[in-house]
């Protein structure tokens, strides 16, 4: 067996995910290769979703009850696990919505509505990048539509980076909002927070980090990056779907006007009009995801227990194992950078002429779950000229025998299709 230094114990991991077991096609061991799309769940959070629903089910907020106490201390306690994993100043500062497209919505929506200083209107311009995922790209389209804003862009590089070589052209003194993502979802990119959020602090723009591929897989530090608002979801993170997170600065959210209106969210209201109650529960209109944030708390428990650093490295090793032994496959070319350094555990690429829907079927056949498609990162593929790809992405569990049983699943797609 292929052994890289930083591996963890992936024999001993893999046995808390139930999943990793299955067999799939006649008895073929399932071979998990898209965790960039969702990860696989650790027993231990589907414990923990059990014993909710099993002991303590209740809404929250509402009841005098034993249940909605107890209900209650699970969900805020939930809500203080995350604040401590990605070390937010206060427990205040981190609101749960449904998914990350929910989180940057919200931003983009509280933006909408807001007065001044931050009002977004047609003298303003917004800065995205060409590589975001189209959850960090309509939401600013819309907002820019509806306020006459201009959106504006950074372009990739040839071999899958941020081109900020026009950096003081995109981001001006017009700019209120910079959004982009950490880590690339289609090419595992790992963008220069402190170039962008340097020349953002100079203009005085705000700053929106979607994480959604970096929470599960390093160190999230919210103080470290000086962002204004980092958006993550938890479904990639071991945690259940249905539970997304939004870190935002205190004072923005004490500034920013809410969203969605309805219960949970409001001090007082008459039939004329309403108080809203203090960050973060002016952003939770209704009954909240309960279960899914005592979930969300169970797997930041469970990587926190494993260690966010050693995952980094062993995903690292991972990665650098994949793409020499990627490079190694005749006509395969990767897509974003061909290189470890710098980059998440995702790697898309294609293969000759072969359209990345018959590889993934040929693989597939073989047990091997990889995404293909523009991964919702459309204009990356238009950028490269390519309609889609295929994307291998690892975890914690993934071994370097996967990284070979995919290689030789590769060349099985290129015996088949001659
Ligand atoms: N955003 C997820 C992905 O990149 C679904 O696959």
């Amino acid at each position: 067996m292929t052994q890289l230094p930083g591996l963890l114990d992936t024999e001993a991991i893999r046995k808390d995910f139930p999943l990793l077991d299955r067999q799939v096609h006649d008895g073929k061991k399932v071979v998990y290769l898209d965790n960039a799309a969702t990860s696989q769940k650790p027993r231990q959070v589907l414990d923990a979703l059990n014993a909710y629903y099993e002991r303590h089910n209740a809404n929250v907020h509402r009841g005098v009850h034993v249940l909605a106490e107890e209900a209650t201390a699970l969900y805020e306690g939930a809500r203080d696990k995350v604040a401590a994993f990605i070390n937010a100043p206060s427990r205040d500062e981190v609101i749960f919505t449904k998914n990350a497209s929910e989180s940057l919505n919200l931003v983009a929506n509280m933006l909408g509505w807001a007065d001044e200083p931050y009002r977004v209107d047609h003298e303003t311009e917004i800065v995205i990048t060409e590589m975001e995922h189209h959850s960090n790209i309509v939401p600013w389209q819309l907002l820019a539509q509806r306020t006459g804003a201009k959106l504006k862009w950074f372009g990739i590089t040839d071999d899958g980076r941020l081109d900020l070589s026009d950096i003081d052209e995109i981001i001006t003194e017009k700019t209120k909002i910079v959004s982009f993502t950490l880590v690339s979802n289609i090419m595992g990119t790992v963008n220069p927070v402190e170039t962008i959020i340097r020349r953002a602090q100079e203009v005085g723009a705000l700053v929106c980090i979607d994480a959604s591929q970096a929470a599960p897989h390093m160190v999230l530090d919210v103080q470290a990056l000086q962002a204004d608002f980092v958006a993550f979801t938890g479904h990639k993170m071991c945690g259940p779907t249905g539970i997304g997170v939004l870190w935002g600065r205190q004072e923005l959210l004490e500034d920013l006007p809410p969203f969605l209106g309805g219960g949970e969210m409001i001090e007082t209201v008459s039939m004329h009009s309403s108080t809203y109650a203090p960050a973060p529960h002016k952003f939770e209109a209704g009954t909240p995801p309960i279960a899914q944030a005592v979930g969300l708390g169970a797997a930041v428990d469970y990587l926190t227990s494993i260690g966010m650093d050693n995952i980094a490295a062993h995903e690292h090793a991972i990665t650098e194992y994949a793409v020499k032994r990627l490079l190694e496959v005749p006509d395969l070319r990767i897509i974003g950078p061909s290189t470890a350094e710098d980059r998440g555990a995702t790697i898309s690429f294609t293969l000759g002429d072969i359209h990345p829907h018959d590889v993934g079927q040929v693989l597939d056949e073989q047990g091997i779950a990889v995404r293909v498609g523009h991964h919702c990162a459309r204009p990356v593929c238009l950028r490269y000229g390519i309609p889609a790809t295929t994307r291998a992405s690892f975890y914690l569990y993934s071994t370097p025998a996967e990284v070979d049983a995919l290689v030789e699943g590769l060349e099985h797609v290129r015996n088949f299709f001659g």
